[in-house]
């Protein structure tokens, strides 16, 4: 599937346009409310016009018997330059599909250790959804932390891969949200994924910082 929606970031680019890769990974995706609706909100657009061209891989459609084809992924994020992970959270991480999918397609010597390098330069997006409302997610609330503590996992396999940690835009509450604001919050998404990498935050955001990963400490 290749599109991508919005305004053009890109008018007179002649080189190849950025690249944008999505996994999503929901379980029961027919009776999902706020994933459902992100992915909604990409409309099909030509590639060759320069904006970004858009692959979706829809995890648990492609892989029901949890088979994934290793090389079919590592080629996919080859493409990429964006790589987004779009779930809903899951006992605070994410659904056991994408994580079956992270332990098999970041493989050693592939995405980290000695020539490890293949994810290097590319920048990793998290879109998530909590059940559990902003005040839930406070040091008073019943998750007793601020969600960021529950995402330090997602950042450091990041930088382990040298992969530059993009702000990650989380919809708490996702039981309370209105059809509004929903509707709000899938354009902001659908306008990201347009403009990338026109994100007026890259301009001054860090370089991922480099952590190797020694041949000791992991065998073949
Ligand atoms: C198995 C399971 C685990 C969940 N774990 C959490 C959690 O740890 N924290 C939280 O705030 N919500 C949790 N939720 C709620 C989901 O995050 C919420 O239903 C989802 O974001 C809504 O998105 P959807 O409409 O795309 O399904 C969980 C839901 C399920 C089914």
């Amino acid at each position: 599937m290749t599109e991508a929606p919005g305004q053009d970031p890109h008018p007179s680019s002649a080189a190849a346009p950025p690249r944008v890769l999505v996994l999503v990974a929901h379980p029961q995706l027919e009776h999902s409310h706020i994933t459902r609706a992100l992915i909604d909100a990409l409309p099909p657009v030509a590639p060759e016009d320069g904006r970004p061209t858009l692959e979706v891989r829809d995890l648990y459609r492609m892989y029901p018997d949890y088979w994934i084809d290793v090389p079919a992924e590592q080629e996919a994020l080859a493409r990429a330059d964006l790589v987004v992970w779009l779930h809903p959270t899951y006992w605070y991480s994410m659904p056991p599909l994408m994580k079956l999918w992270l332990d098999e397609v970041f493989a050693f010597r592939w995405a980290y250790g000695p020539g490890g390098n293949a994810l290097r330069g590319k920048a990793l997006w998290l879109v998530t959804s909590t059940g559990g409302t902003h005040e839930a997610y406070r040091p008073d609330g019943h998750n007793r932390y601020f969600f960021d503590a529950f995402l330090h996992p997602h950042e450091q396999t990041a930088a382990l891969t040298g992969m530059r940690w993009l702000p990650p835009l989380v919809l708490h509450g996702a039981h309370r949200v209105g059809s509004a604001e929903l509707a709000e919050h899938a354009a902001v998404f659908a306008n990201r994924i347009a403009t990338w990498p026109g994100w007026p935050e890259l301009a001054d955001a860090e370089e991922p910082p480099v952590c190797s990963v020694a041949d000791q400490d992991r065998p073949d």
